[in-house]
């Protein structure tokens, strides 16, 4: 019986926590488009330049191959969905990453 009790009690916690977590980032509301250089270093330059992917700057890969690989993963690379990468911030990364210069510090796998 205590049992039940400190589980309800533990549901009306989580509740409300959960609700404001649900509410602080709605489905399809659009969130800021972070710059290309900020979506490389949180999440391309994970893998890419750090011995686990392919060297990707400063080879002017051409956008379109860009957009498609980072959508449909490659191989050890997994897919990127639109709620993770929005279009326009993958748009502005692909073209960045086209003009990027090679960074001396990056190593490629
Ligand atoms: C979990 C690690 C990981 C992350 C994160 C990652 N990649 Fe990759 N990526 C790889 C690996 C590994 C390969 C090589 C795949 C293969 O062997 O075909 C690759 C391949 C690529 C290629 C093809 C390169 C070539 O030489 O043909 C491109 C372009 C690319 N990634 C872009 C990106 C971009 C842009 C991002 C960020 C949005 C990203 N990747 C995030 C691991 C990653």
């Amino acid at each position: 019986m205590n049992r039940l009790i400190l589980l309800v009690a533990g549901l009306a916690l989580a509740g409300p926590a959960q609700l404001a977590l649900a509410s602080s980032q709605k489905l399809g509301e659009v969130q800021p488009q972070r710059s290309p250089e900020a979506v490389y270093d949180a999440v391309c330059g994970y893998c890419h330049g750090q011995n686990v992917g392919p060297v990707i700057r400063g080879r002017s890969l051409p956008p379109e191959a860009t957009e498609y690989i980072v959508r449909h993963g490659q191989n050890a690379m997994p897919a990127f969905r639109p709620t993770e990468i929005s279009p326009g911030e993958l748009k502005a990364l692909a073209l960045w990453l086209q003009k990027s210069a090679a960074d001396p510090k990056e190593k490629g796998q």
